[in-house]
């Protein structure tokens, strides 16, 4: 019996856990649903919930596109943002779709991460991803330029 209940209630816990997202700060206010949704708004069909500053995704199986870094940061953890496709969350240093360059540099293991081609690599500012055979293309020019100065 006691085996029972220990069982039910750890399968209990396993599944509330996996259901809904981690704690996420949306800013003051009280109910989530309000407070939320106007600054880090879901993708369709998912949903803000709690009392801040314990706002949580109700339900993380809400979607599987059009994810976002508030849905990622909520689902799997501060450190995720919703990968370039948007169809899943990637551990990198900042936003792939929305990232401020002068707060945060792309480097290449972020660069593939979020477009998910082991191809890409930074430009060497960190200022934008590019593909490698638009580097080679680049230096291609580069050298031409030199052979003709
Ligand atoms: C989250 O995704 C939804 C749906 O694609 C979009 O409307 C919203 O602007 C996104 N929010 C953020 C903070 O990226
Ligand atoms: C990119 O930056 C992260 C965080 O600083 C670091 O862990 C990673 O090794 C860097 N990758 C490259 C290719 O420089
Ligand atoms: C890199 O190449 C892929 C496939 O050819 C393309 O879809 C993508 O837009 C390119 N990315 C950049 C940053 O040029």
């Amino acid at each position: 019996m006691l085996i029972k209940v220990l069982t039910l209630s750890l399968l209990m816990v396993s599944v509330t856990y996996a259901a809904s997202g981690n704690v996420f700060n949306c800013g003051a206010g009280t109910d989530c649903t309000v407070v939320c949704p106007a600054n880090f708004p879901l993708p369709q069909g998912c949903q803000w919930s709690g009392t801040y500053p314990s706002c949580v995704v109700t339900e993380c199986s809400c979607s599987s596109s059009n994810l976002n870094d508030s849905y990622c940061q909520s689902c799997k953890g501060s450190g995720y943002y919703a990968n370039t496709a948007m169809n899943s969350c990637v551990q990198v240093q900042a936003s792939c779709n929305n990232r401020n360059v002068n707060n945060v540099k792309w480097n290449t293991s972020d660069c593939q991460a979020c477009s998910g081609n082991n191809k890409q690599k930074a430009k060497s500012d960190g200022s934008a991803c590019i593909n490698s055979s638009k580097i080679l293309i680049s230096s291609f020019f580069g050298l031409l330029l030199i052979l003709f100065i």
